[in-house]
C-alpha cells in the first residue's frame, strides 16, 4: 500500500541504526547486574503481505519484569521493581527482515479490568515504518498460558487463527543449552496472515 509523503513524513526524524546501541536489544544487559527472572530469546522475521522480509523496521518493546511489574509511575501492582532491568528493548530489522532480543520472561499482571482479572504474560511491541508517522503496535504472547481464555485484551482478536498467530512459538533449537529459551515470533504487516494489530 503506498500513502504519498507529506511534509511530515519528509522533514520529521529519521530512523536508522545509528541511533540504536549494542544493548538496545539485550534488555539483561542494560544495568550493572543481571536481571531476575528466566532469560529468553526473542526473534522472528517482518513479512509483507506476500511473505517478504522487511528490513530497516525499527522495533521497541516494553514488557513487565520477572514478578508481573512495569517501570512506570502510574503502576500499582504491589510486586517487586528489579534494580536491573527497565523491561524496554530496541532493534532494527537486518536485510532478512529478522529481529533479535534477550530478556527476560515477564509475568503475569493484575489490571482491575473486572475481579480477579490478571493479564497474561505478554510483551509489546511498536513497529515503525519509513517514519514516525506509520506506527503498528500489537502484543507478543506465550505458550500455554493459562490466562490466554480470560483476558479480554487477547480475545478481542475475534478470529482464532488471527489469536493464535499471536502467540509465540517455543523453538528447542533456538534454545542455547545453559543459557536461555528461545521463542520464534513472526509479525505479517498485512494481507490474510496479518498479525492482530492495536
Ligand atoms: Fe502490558
Amino acid at each position: 500500500m503506498l500513502l504519498p509523503h507529506r511534509l511530515t513524513e519528509v522533514t520529521g526524524p529519521l530512523l536508522g541504526d545509528s541511533l540504536i546501541t549494542a544493548t538496545d536489544a539485550d534488555l539483561t544487559m542494560q544495568r550493572d547486574g543481571e536481571p531476575q527472572g528466566q532469560r529468553i530469546i526473542v526473534t522472528g522475521q517482518v513479512l509483507d503481505s506476500d511473505g517478504r522480509p522487511v528490513p530497516d523496521t525499527l522495533i521497541e518493546i516494553w514488557q513487565t519484569n520477572a514478578a508481573g511489574r512495569y517501570r512506570h509511575s502510574r503502576e500499582h501492582h504491589p510486586a517487586p521493581l528489579d534494580p536491573n532491568f527497565d523491561g524496554i528493548g530496541r532493534a532494527i530489522t537486518d536485510a532478512g527482515g529478522r529481529y533479535r532480543f534477550v530478556t527476560i520472561a515477564p509475568g503475569a499482571y493484575p489490571w482491575g479490568n473486572h475481579y480477579n482479572a490478571w493479564r497474561p504474560a505478554h510483551i509489546h511491541f511498536s513497529l515503525f515504518g519509513r517514519a514516525f508517522t506509520q506506527r503498528l503496535v500489537t502484543q507478543m504472547y506465550f505458550p500455554g498460558d493459562q490466562l490466554l481464555p480470560l483476558d479480554p485484551i487477547f480475545n478481542s482478536v475475534p478470529d482464532e487463527k488471527a489469536r493464535q498467530r499471536l502467540i509465540a512459538y517455543f523453538d528447542i533449537d533456538l534454545t542455547q543449552p545453559e543459557w536461555a529459551l528461545g521463542f520464534e515470533w513472526d509479525i505479517v504487516l498485512r494481507g490474510r496472515g496479518a498479525t492482530a494489530f492495536e
